[in-house]
């Protein structure tokens, strides 16, 4: 019997100090007003100085490890998605699996930006199918808070820092798409042709750049609603599912009337959208699993809820993905 990718557990990490937007509005030409009402952020988490990539995204795996009942003994592989690693090498991923005591199997970062999540999680799932591994730490972690130009007020208001992660553990499939349980469907997208509307204009070791985020948001926004509801109709067509058949969407939190705006295209009531954005702002790859950590946690997405998961990021990057919880 072929395997399926369950979501054993899920969590996730933010950082302690929280900013406003009326507090940003002190030293930049803005205001909460503004901010609210173009993107739906009200506040976001902003690392201090331990709270690094690997020390995040170790949080979050150490809670997503928990949720699932599972110890450091069970994790063949960690995939650790994200555009602010800490160091060139060793990868975060790496520095994440030292800190959790695991001592065996592999380890890696995967850059897709804010799509980095939806990549990593299609990655895993096909490493799990194929018997490569049984357990796979899956992690979102991002500090945007390095990259941002706190000058520009058009970009350093939308994001924010933090990790989320997800324990997938392989289980026997079931064969009936109608109750098994993990991943359901992945779909991947990269087009190239657009990667100077969202970049970084730098890398690590260009000392006279070291590089921060750039960003046409107009030309982003317009990509993402065709992109997005293209990759949405994707999922469900893949699964042979009608407008209002998935139970949750957990979208990337890039901004709310993108949010808004997916939720209607699959038919969904508001309360079936899961927000984060107004408190987190775009944590980039680690916006989905955060989002998701919030909505199991709370008693929200419950065993057996069908979710859709959707994102876009620079590159351009997007996907989605479909998965029973
Ligand atoms: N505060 C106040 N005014 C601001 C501002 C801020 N933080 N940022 C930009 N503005 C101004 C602009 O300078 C512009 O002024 P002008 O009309 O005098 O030139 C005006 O607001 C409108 O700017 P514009 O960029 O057209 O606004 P918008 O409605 O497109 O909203 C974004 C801007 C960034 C919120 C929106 O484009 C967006 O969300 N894009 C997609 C972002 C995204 O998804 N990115 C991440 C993908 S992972």
């Amino acid at each position: 019997m072929s395997k399926r990718a369950i979501l054993a557990g899920i969590g996730g990490y933010l950082p302690n100090l929280i900013v406003t937007n009326d507090e940003l509005a002190r030293s930049l030409d803005t205001s909460d007003a503004w901010i609210q009402e173009r993107t739906g952020i009200r506040q976001r988490h902003v690392a201090g100085e331990g709270e690094t990539a690997a020390f995040m995204g170790a949080r979050a795996a150490e809670a997503a490890l928990r949720d699932a009942g599972a110890g450091p003994g069970e994790v063949d592989a960690i995939i650790l998605a994200t555009s602010t690693p800490d160091q060139a090498f060793p990868a975060t991923a790496l520095r994440v699996q030292a800190a959790l005591g695991v001592t065996r199997g592999f380890a890696f970062d995967l850059a897709a930006a804010c799509s980095g999540f939806i990549y990593a999680l299609a990655v895993a799932e096909g490493m799990i199918r194929a018997g490569q591994a049984r357990g796979v730490l899956v992690i979102g972690s991002e500090v945007y808070s390095r990259i941002l130009d706190w000058q520009d007020r058009g970009t350093c208001v939308l994001f924010g820092d933090g990790a989320g992660a997800v324990f997938l553990h392989a289980a026997r499939d079931s064969g009936d798409p109608a109750t098994a349980r993990g991943v359901l469907s992945t779909h991947l997208h990269a087009d190239g042709r657009h990667g100077d509307i969202l970049y970084v204009d730098g890398a690590v070791g260009r000392h006279d750049l070291p590089g921060t985020l750039k960003m046409n948001g107009p030309a982003v926004f317009r990509q993402a609603v065709t992109l997005l509801a293209a990759a949405v109709e994707e999922a469900l067509a893949a699964n042979g599912l009608e407008r209002g058949a998935v139970d949750w969407l957990v979208p990337h939190q890039a901004n709310l009337r993108i949010i808004e705006a997916m939720g209607k295209k699959l038919g969904l009531p508001p309360e079936r959208v899961v927000v984060t954005i107004d408190r987190h702002a775009n944590t980039s790859a680690a916006s989905i699993p955060l989002a998701l950590a919030e909505a199991v946690g709370d008693g929200r997405i419950r065993r057996g809820d069908l979710v859709l998961m959707e994102a876009l990021g620079g590159g351009l990057t997007w996907g989605s993905a479909l998965v029973r919880l």
